[in-house]
Parts: C-alpha cells; structure tokens; sequence
C-alpha cells in the first residue's frame, strides 16, 4: 500500500498580488494533512473514494437572489484533475497504466463540512500527485510536482496564484512567485505535460524562508467560511475599472512583502510585524477600492485584538471569513489573547509550522 499526506497551507502576507506575476507572498505549511492511499486493484476496475466527496455537505450560497453552487469548491475536481495529468504524464514517460484504488481522507475539512480555509483543494491536489508518483514510480523532484499539480488546479479554478500548492509541495515558511500564465496556459496546449513540466516557468519562483526564533504564529478562525476563487473573480473584475489604484496596490503590496523577506533573512522580528500591519492596511484599501469585503468585522475583531495584546495580524488569504494570523514576539505572553479572543467567538487554531525536516525525525 502507497500512503501520502501533503499539509495545509496559510497565507501570511501578499494576497491578491500575488496573482500576478512578479509579486511576492510568503506562505506557511501547517501540521494538519490530507492523506491518499493508493491500493493496487484487482482485475480491470479502480475505485476512488473520499471523505471530501461523501461526508461533506455541497456548500451553496445566492448572489441577487440566485443559487450559486461553485464547483471549484469540490474537492473531487482536484483529486480527478491530478489524477488525469499524473497518468498522462505517465503514459508519455512510457509507465503502463494500472488499476487501483484510491482513498482519500481530510484533516483540513472539519466534520459538519466546515472549512477552516487552510488550503484542502490544493493540498488534496498535492496529495494525490504524491501519491501517484510513488505509485507508477516516476520519480519526480518537488518541482515537477508542484508543476503538475499546479495545472491540476488551474484545470479546475481557473484563477489563483497556486501559492497553495507551493507550501504543500515544499513545507515550511517560503516565499512564492507566481508564473506567467498566459505562458503556461499558451505552451499547455502546444506541448505535451512531460515538455511542459520540464522547461522553467517564467515568473515562478520558490524560496524557502527560515523564520527567527523569537517569532510565533497564531491563528485565529473566524468559523464562517469563504470561497477563494469567487472572492478573486470579484477582485479581478473590479479592477479592470481602477487600473491605476490597482497598479499602485501590485507596487506596494511587493514593496512590503520584499521588506518582510528581508525580515526573514535578516531574522529581524519587529521589521516582520511592522510589514505585517503594513499589509493589512493595504489589503483594506483593497477592499475599499474594489467593494470586495476582504477583512469582515470577526476578521477585524480578531486583528484588533491581537494588535492590543502586542500582536501584528491581518487576515490570511482572500479573507471573506476563514482564518486571521498574527505575529507576536515568543516573549509576550498570549493567554491573554487567547481569553479575549474566546469572549470575542474567535477559535485558536492550535497549529504548528509544518517542515518536511520535522517529518522525517518523529
Ligand atoms: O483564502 P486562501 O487561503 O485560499 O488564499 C487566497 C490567496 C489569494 O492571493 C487571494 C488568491 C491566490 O490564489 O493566491
Ligand atoms: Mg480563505
């Protein structure tokens, strides 16, 4: 039997930007996977099976009165989108395709079907990438499966930076560029998936961050949840009509995140959590130019409490609902915190960084 996990992810400061290429955004893996066996299956049928697919309610919301059911929330796409790339990959490497069963199970989906936001669409794509390389024996480095998962997720979403497919394919804190899109997009259909996946993406890049050791990170979740790809379609067609604020946002939202790299690299805490408060200021502008609420007022309760107990914080991703993190000096103490924000119905997530590093020693 074959068994993967790949972790959740959170997003820490560059949303939004971060779609287009050539501007930054640091991301973290978190302790919390989803997990793809695979079995070898007897005689000539496969099976596929998922606590995503049949424990979760389909989450359905209205815009002007209409039902909008969004089927870029389903996780079943992803894993079927991997699983369609992987094998053709597969097969274009000359690996005879088999039969097998596959089972998928989630600690990213809690059991009422809530999601926390951490990333299970591109962790489940991740995932089952992972899972069939160990399986056809492809031996593919982490790259290559970024690359294939990404067009996984970009086969069903459409949009998004696959900043999340990143920090489940790498682990750890890193610094992520998205690549050029059109490029790949143009060259998807051109090539076949092993040409593709083998040349450099323009625009991408990957860096692994290491983070001081007087910095912790909590989370906070607000229990509502929030459509990632709804909330950048909204972003994107607003700011067609404001090109030039838009323009403005890019050049100080990569302005701040490259400040809040130097941070890491120079592992200088207060200049992180400056760049932190920095951000969320940008990102409310970006919400006041668009109309898009970003920052809903548990996300603002969550930060402005953590901000008077000595804390940076900001919502994480698209915002809409999900998690909000904060950064605070390991001295501070954050029971506190921790007190207000219970009063206040915001949940601690209790979390930890998740490095590839740490799985390998327990
Ligand atoms: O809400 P999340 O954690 O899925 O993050 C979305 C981050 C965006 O920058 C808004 C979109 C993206 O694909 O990068
Ligand atoms: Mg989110």
């Amino acid at each position: 039997m074959i068994e993967v996990s790949a972790p959740g992810k959170l997003y820490i400061a560059g949303e939004y930007a971060v779609v287009e290429v050539g501007h930054p955004a640091i991301i973290v893996a978190v302790d919390q996977f989803i997990t793809v066996t695979i079995n070898q299956a007897v005689g000539t049928k496969g099976s596929i099976q998922s606590e995503q697919y049949s424990d979760l309610p389909i989450r359905w919301f209205r815009r002007k009165g209409e039902l909008v059911l969004d089927h870029r929330e389903n996780p079943f796409h992803y894993i079927l989108a991997a699983i369609r790339l992987t094998e053709k990959y597969a097969k274009e490497k000359g690996h005879h395709l088999s039969f097998y069963d596959m089972k998928v199970t989630s600690e990213l989906d809690n059991s009422n079907g809530r999601k926390y936001g951490l990333g299970s669409s591109g962790a489940v794509t991740v995932a089952t990438v992972k899972a069939l390389n160990e399986y056809y024996q492809l031996g593919l480095d982490l790259m290559t499966q970024f690359k294939l998962a990404a067009l996984a997720h970009l086969d069903v979403q459409g949009n998004g930076s696959c900043g999340d497919i990143a920090a489940s394919c790498f682990g750890g804190w890193i610094a992520f560029s998205t690549f050029d899109h059109p490029w790949v997009i143009e060259n998807f259909g051109r090539l076949s998936i092993a040409q593709l996946v083998e040349q450099d993406w323009p625009g991408l890049s990957i860096r692994p961050l290491k983070a001081p050791k007087a910095l912790r990170l909590l989370i906070g979740w607000t229990g509502s949840p929030a459509s990632t790809s709804d909330l950048v379609d909204q972003v994107h067609q607003s700011k067609k009509a404001k090109e030039q604020v838009y323009q403005q946002f890019l050049v100080a939202s990569k302005a701040c995140v490259e400040q809040m790299i130097l941070g890491f690299e120079t592992q200088n805490v207060t200049l992180i959590k400056e760049m932190i408060s920095k951000n969320r200021q940008l990102l409310n502008e970006l919400s006041a130019m668009t109309g898009v609420l970003i920052e809903t007022p548990a996300l603002k309760l969550l930060c402005d409490l953590a901000e008077n107990y000595g804390g940076a914080s900001k919502s994480s991703g698209a915002g809409g609902g999900d998690c909000g993190i904060v950064i605070v000096d390991q001295k501070t103490g954050i029971l506190p915190l921790m007190s207000a924000w219970e009063k206040a119905e915001i949940t601690p997530l209790p979390l930890h960084v998740y490095t590839k590093e740490e799985k390998n020693e327990s």
